[in-house]
């Protein structure tokens, strides 16, 4: 089987370790399944980040939605990184987390008048709106709160992210944004309104996209609008290219940041604005892990299985996309032939897989295996699903760790519940 190692999850004599930590030494206090996550991938991934777009005036807010353990909110946060939120809750948990509300955006295409309260009464820095009716909403809030609400367009400029049709969302048949001539004139009539005053044209096509051109395409298309309201007198002050930038699940080589930044930032230049990126799984795909026990392995007529104590209700991704996560052994033994195996969880479901007809060093029960690519779109799907309790995550700082959400207890799972009688 393949070994994927990177400077944050390496094997040293065999054992696998996230940084300096073996990952034995947190299975012993912590049990499994749990999510492991290393620091300093965060950080060199947003310094990067930083990096590479450090010639366009810019400012980038993580997304929150990928990973919202507040630690990990804070480890942005304290780079200098500002928050996408996309519900109450997630603004709930970056406020917890230290984010101040000027470097708070809020998206999302149905807002509920909580929200949309909220969001104006922390005096967060932007409003994305995806229809006439929200920006009719926000106004009267904004009145009713006597304040002006600074809010941007969300606009679809239909262009094909080539990426799994459930994450797809610029393309003219998805739910998000307005079309461009829509969002044009919604522009027009929104900026007559009296509590509502624009600072933002905003897109996000799509997550996981891994070639240059559909942000390419797409931001010409917003440009096309940008330069049409700038005409008509709408002088916008932020340009938001959302998220989207695809990472290597298998090993396999994306774009660099370096090859996107020399093909977009000339085209961002051009405005006269600053730019917005709301980086997701970017930054925390790859810095994490789920790490899980073999229960039993066994053949059914002649498929081999390998049932971990890790289920799809803690990792969704490949029960929903169908998506790939690499899976290896934590600890090797040489010489151990490899098989072919379905990788799957406890619950009952056949759904319920992480991996099938994959190539794997035969496993033993009690042996334990690494889920790569967990940081991102894991913990934040979890659920309670066949009465499971939810994982708890790790994070390594150096030659430390810490539990930053410890495991749910059984009391968390009926804690809001009242027998009927
Ligand atoms: C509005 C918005 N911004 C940013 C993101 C982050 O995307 P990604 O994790 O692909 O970078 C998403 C994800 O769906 C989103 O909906």
């Amino acid at each position: 089987m393949d070994l994927i190692q990177s400077p944050w999850f390496s094997y040293k004599k065999n054992h696998l370790y996230c940084g300096n930590i073996p990952l034995q030494d947190i299975i012993n206090n912590t049990g499994t399944p749990v999510y492991i996550y290393n620091k300093q991938f965060f950080q060199n991934r947003y310094n990067d980040f930083k990096e590479a777009f450090k010639k366009l005036d810019n400012s980038i807010f993580f997304s929150v939605k990928s990973n919202f353990n507040i630690s990990v909110i804070k480890t942005f946060l304290d780079l200098g990184c500002g928050a996408d939120v996309n519900s109450q809750g997630e603004m709930f948990r970056a406020l917890q987390a230290g984010v101040k509300p000027r470097n708070l955006i809020l998206s999302g295409v149905g807002k509920t008048k909580d929200e949309i309260k909220m969001g104006l009464e922390q005096d967060i820095l932007l409003l994305k709106a995806e229809s006439e009716e929200e920006i009719l909403v926000i106004n009267d809030i904004a009145g009713k709160l006597n304040k002006i609400a600074r809010v941007g367009i969300r606009v679809n400029p239909n262009v094909d992210a080539k990426t799994h049709p459930y994450i797809s969302t610029g393309l003219m048949e998805n739910k998000f944004g307005l079309n461009i001539d829509e969002a044009v004139q919604l522009f027009k009539m929104g900026n007559k309104l009296k509590n509502i005053k624009f600072t933002a044209i905003d897109m996000h096509i799509g997550s996981q996209i891994i070639s240059i051109d559909p942000f390419s395409e797409a931001i010409d298309r917003l440009s096309e609008v940008y330069f049409r309201l700038k005409e008509s007198g709408i002088k916008l002050e932020h340009f938001d290219i959302g998220g989207g930038i695809g990472v290597s699940y298998k090993g396999e080589k994306i774009f660099s940041l370096k090859d996107l930044a020399s093909v977009i930032i000339p085209k961002l230049k051009k405005l006269d604005c600053k730019v917005f990126f709301e980086p997701g799984r970017f930054l925390t795909a790859n810095g994490g892990i789920l790490v899980s026990q073999v229960l039993f392995t066994k053949m059914n007529y002649d498929k081999n299985f390998i049932i971990t104590d890790a289920a799809m209700n803690d990792l969704l991704r490949p029960s929903i996309y169908n998506a790939y996560h690499h899976i290896q052994p934590v600890n090797l033994f040489p010489g151990r032939e490899d098989i072919n195996a379905d990788i799957v969880g406890p619950v009952c479901e056949s759904g319920d897989f992480f991996a099938k007809d994959r190539v794997i060093s035969k496993m033993n029960r009690e042996e334990y295996l690494a889920i790569l690519s967990c940081g991102s779109y894991g913990m934040v799907m979890s659920s309670n699903y066949n009465g499971r309790r939810r994982p708890p995550e790790v994070m390594v700082d150096n030659n430390n760790f810490n539990i930053i959400r410890s495991r749910e207890t059984y009391e968390h799972l009926i804690w809001d519940e009242k027998l009927n009688n």
